[in-house]
C-alpha cells in the first residue's frame, strides 16, 4: 500500500534516476536490523536457497545494494551483468516505462564497473542467502574473441560468487545473441566449466555454472541448447531475458523503441521456454524461470511449468517491494506439476 502511494511521485522521474533513487534506498535499508530469511529452504546446483524466489540481474549490476535487497526476503540475488573492464554502456536515454502494459524496455548494454570491483563489493556482503554473479562481454570485444572475456569474468568473481550465470542473451550487446548458436556456445561453455573445475579444485567448492538464455529462440535451437546442457553437464538454465518481440497493442505505449522488452508482456513467451526446457531436460534438470511475474499467481505457474526457482525484476518496479514476500509465500511448498 505504501508504495502504490509513492510510485506516482517515483514516476515522474526519469526512469534510470528512479531506479538509482530505488536502489539508493535499498542501500540503506541494509544498514536496519532485519529479519532472518524465512524457512522455506531448497537444495539445487549443490547450493542451499532459503527460498525459492530470486532477483534477477540487472537490478543490482554492481552489487552495491546486496544486504538492503536481501532484507526484502529473496532466497538469492543474481548481481551483474559484469564484463572484465568497465564500460558506461550505450547513451542515454535507455530505460523506458511502458505503464499501460506493465512493461519496460532497456537498452542499457551492460554499463557495470567491472567484474574485480563487483566481486570486492561482493566480499563485503552480509547477506546470508545465495548470490550469483551475472557474467558477458564488454562491448568493444570482437564475438570471437568473447569466450576469453567471460573467462576473465570467471576468475574475477569467483572467489565471492556462490552461482555464475553466462549471459549470452541480452539483446542490447551487438552480435552477443550469436553465442546461442550450437558451434559458439558448446565451445564457450566447455572453456567455461574446465576453468571451473580448475578452480572448484583449488577451493574445495563446487561454483555452478548456468546459462541465461533468450525468449526469442525457436523450438530446434532449443532443443539443441538443451541437449549440450544435458552432455556437458551444465548445472542450471535461466530462462528467460527479455524479448525483442513486440505485441501490436504496446504501440500506444512506447512499444516501438528498441530494446529488451521485460515484464508482463513478456510473460507467457517466458512460461512457454520453461515448459519446453522442463520437457526437453527431464525432471532433474536445475530450471530458474524469469519473465513478466508480478503476482503470486503467477510465480506459482512458473513453477507449476516447471521453474525450480523464480525470478522477479519489472514486476518489482511496478508493485513494489511487497511483491518479494508474497512471491516467496506462494513458493513455499509447491511442487512442479508433471507434464
Ligand atoms: C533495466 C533492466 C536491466 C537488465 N539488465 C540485465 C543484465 O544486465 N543482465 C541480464 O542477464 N539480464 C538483465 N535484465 C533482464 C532481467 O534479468 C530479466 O531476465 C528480464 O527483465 C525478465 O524478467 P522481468 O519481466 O521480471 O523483468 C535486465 C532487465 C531490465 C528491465
Amino acid at each position: 500500500m505504501a508504495y502504490a502511494a509513492f510510485r506516482p511521485a517515483l514516476f515522474t522521474l526519469d526512469p534510470e534516476r528512479a531506479h538509482k533513487l530505488a536502489l539508493d534506498a535499498a542501500r540503506l535499508y541494509g544498514y536496519l536490523p532485519g529479519r532472518p530469511l524465512g524457512s522455506s529452504a531448497v537444495n539445487l546446483m549443490g547450493l542451499r536457497f532459503p527460498n525459492r524466489l530470486g532477483l534477477a540481474a540487472g537490478f543490482d549490476k554492481n552489487a552495491e545494494a546486496v544486504d538492503g535487497l536481501g532484507k526484502l526476503g529473496f532466497g538469492f540475488i543474481e548481481v551483474g551483468t559484469v564484463t572484465p573492464r568497465p564500460q558506461p554502456g550505450q547513451s542515454r536515454p535507455r530505460l523506458f516505462r511502458l505503464p499501460k502494459s506493465g512493461a519496460l524496455i532497456n537498452r542499457l548494454g551492460f554499463p557495470n564497473h567491472g567484474a574485480k570491483a563487483v566481486a570486492r563489493r561482493l566480499s563485503r556482503r552480509r547477506y546470508s542467502g545465495i548470490v550469483g554473479v551475472n557474467i558477458g562481454k564488454n562491448a568493444d570485444t570482437p564475438i570471437d574473441g568473447a569466450v576469453d572475456d567471460y573467462i576473465l569474468c570467471l576468475r574475477a568473481v569467483c572467489e565471492t560468487a556462490d552461482y555464475i550465470a553466462v549471459n549470452v542473451s541480452s539483446p542490447n550487446t551487438a552480435s552477443l545473441r550469436d553465442l546461442h548458436q550450437p558451434e559458439r556456445l558448446e565451445p564457450l561453455l566447455t572453456a567455461l566449466l574446465n576453468e571451473r573445475d580448475a578452480i572448484s579444485r583449488e577451493f574445495r567448492r563446487h561454483i555452478p555454472v548456468a546459462l541465461k538464455i533468450s525468449p526469442d529462440l525457436d523450438f530446434d535451437l532449443l532443443k539443441e541448447i538443451a541437449s549440450i546442457a544435458l552432455r556437458i553437464s551444465l548445472d542450471g538454465i535461466i530462462a528467460t531475458n527479455t524479448t525483442v518481440h513486440r505485441d501490436r497493442s504496446m504501440s500506444a505505449d512506447a512499444g516501438s523503441r528498441g530494446g529488451g522488452l521485460s515484464g508482463a508482456p513478456l510473460y507467457q513467451l517466458s512460461l512457454k521456454t520453461v515448459a519446453t526446457l522442463r520437457r526437453l531436460l527431464g525432471p532433474a534438470f536445475p530450471i530458474i524461470g524469469v519473465g513478466g511475474v508480478d503476482s503470486p499467481g503467477k510465480a506459482s505457474a512458473m513453477r507449476s511449468a516447471g521453474a525450480d526457482l523464480v525470478q522477479i525484476f519489472t514486476g518489482m518496479v511496478y508493485r513494489g517491494p511487497a511483491l518479494v514476500a508474497e512471491c516467496v509465500r506462494a513458493l513455499r511448498g509447491t511442487n512442479v506439476v508433471a507434464e
